[in-house]
């Protein structure tokens, strides 16, 4: 296998050390991004004079030919990108090749690179962050009036709405872009001219590849530019964070779309077969996303594991910070997609939904709600209304089913009027607290997502 070493080795490595060794097949996932730091390392190199502007003109104009050709014109019979793209330099425009590298080792260009990859990617993940809260928006708009239980221990607790219920994803996902918009600053410091680990004794101007690459400055302890991978790690738990949310929405969609539910019909488009059982219409997006999450989770805890007691100055462990990374931010970018593919197809059984509050007893709470407010102290006021649902069971009927006669006949000390509350849509329309999901305050909560929304990035979280 062809080297960017071997001076002084006089055999060659075994095939299975050039094997165990080799990235080249995930480095490809940030060509681009090595190509980019070499660019400003050349342009750098040429205007501190540590090499001649001619020079440096020629080596960017031959990563520019490399750029344009794209990785298919690679060798992938190497150890890395780096020297993939440096033989090719070689090639393109011969020996003054050997001038790039002045004043640089792999072990700053790597993290720099791996700084770069992260950047666009996350720029990436936060636009699919975005478009999936522009469906919650459209769908917690549309269905904001859409009676649904909502639950508590899994047992139906109070009505609510479908908008409602969407819109707490919504702001899941806020706080996602948030997160990773915070790690995004802290990642965004720049390792090129750290050298191997302790800088270098040309001149060279390291704010200048700094700017260049719209870093916000360069890191300045040279050991610790080439030695971190915190940011990798931030990154992987800001994954994680995510995929359990897309797993948790899985779950829904999971639940909901089974017979015992029948909430939500999802698309052809996004369900599967069965070999054998011609009625089946699997869900089986939500169950890997559900089934994926898991790996995304290990790939946090995989690196935090290289990186614990690793001592100072590059190590080759840290390599394996990059397969967990692109494992993880391409499990998220897809379940992203797929969340919202789903969500785009999906028929919601608005009427099963609704008649699913039918006889559940959720709107026990508002019951006890309305005599608390006439006076009775709530403690009183649940003892109460739990007297009625005995008498409801008793006589087995339904709470909005109860009359006034039954009513008395339970609990004579209640109201008739109490009974204006026993609708599932009464129940929702009074809960106009702050966050609730009432009518008034569901506007209010919609009003406020679409600022947040429409706002560039996520720098707000509510
Ligand atoms: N493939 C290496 C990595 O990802 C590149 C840096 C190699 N540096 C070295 N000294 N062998 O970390």
């Amino acid at each position: 296998m062809k080297k960017l070493w071997g001076g002084a080795f006089s055999e060659s490595t075994a095939d299975l050390v050039d094997r165990f060794g080799q990235t080249i097949h995930t480095d490809l996932n940030f060509w681009q991004e090595d190509i980019i730091g070499s660019v400003a390392h050349a342009r750098m190199l040429g205007e501190t004079g540590i090499i001649t502007k001619e020079e440096a003109k020629i080596i960017y104009d031959g990563l520019e030919k490399i750029h344009d050709d794209g990785p298919e014109a690679l060798r992938l019979d190497v150890e890395d990108i780096h020297t993939a793209i440096e033989l090719r330099l070689y090639e393109l425009v011969g020996d003054v090749a050997g001038k790039l590298h002045t004043a640089r080792s792999r072990n700053d260009q790597v993290a720099t690179a791996a700084r770069l990859m992260l950047h666009n990617e996350l720029l990436i993940v936060l636009d699919l962050i975005k478009s999936l809260q522009g469906e919650l928006l459209v769908q917690g708009e549309k269905y904001k009036s859409a009676i649904m239980p909502g639950f508590t221990h899994q047992q139906h607790a109070q009505p609510i709405t479908l908008g409602f219920h969407l819109m707490a994803h919504f702001w899941a996902l806020q706080r996602h872009g948030h997160r990773a918009e915070q790690l995004f600053k802290l990642a965004n410091y720049c390792p090129l001219g750290a050298a191997a680990l302790a800088g270098t004794s040309f001149p060279i101007d390291r704010q200048m590849t700094s700017d260049e690459l719209g870093f916000t400055a360069p890191i300045p302890n040279a050991l610790d530019a080439t030695s971190d991978r915190s940011f990798i790690m931030d990154a992987l738990h800001v994954c994680a964070l995510i995929m359990i949310d897309l797993s948790r929405i899985s779950q829904e969609l999971v639940l909901f779309s089974g017979r015992e539910f029948g909430f939500i019909k999802l698309a052809d488009s996004v369900t599967t077969g069965s070999s054998i059982m011609p009625q089946k219409r699997n869900p089986d997006m939500a169950e890997l996303i559900r089934g994926r999450t898991g790996r995304v989770i290990a790939n946090w805890v995989t690196l935090a594991t290289v990186m614990k007691g690793l001592p100072l100055g590059y190590n080759r462990d840290t390599q394996e910070d990059k397969p967990p990374l692109f494992d993880s931010l391409g499990k998220v970018k897809d379940s992203l997609q797929l969340i919202q593919l789903q969500l785009e197809s999906c028929e919601w059984q608005l009427d099963t939904m609704r008649d699913a509050t039918k006889g559940d007893f959720s709107t026990a709470t508002d019951l006890a709600d309305y005599l608390a407010s006439n006076g009775t102290p709530f403690r009183e006021a649940h003892e109460m209304v739990g007297k009625v649902v005995i008498g409801c069971n008793e006589r087995n009927i339904t709470l909005e089913d109860l009359d006034e006669k039954s009513l008395n006949e339970i609990c004579p000390e209640i109201p008739v009027e109490a009974l204006s509350v026993l609708q599932p849509e009464d129940s929702v329309k009074r809960r106009e607290s702050f966050g609730a999901p009432g009518p008034k305050a569901m506007d209010v909560q919609l009003a406020q997502a679409m600022k947040v929304f429409e706002s560039r990035g996520f720098e707000e979280i509510v």
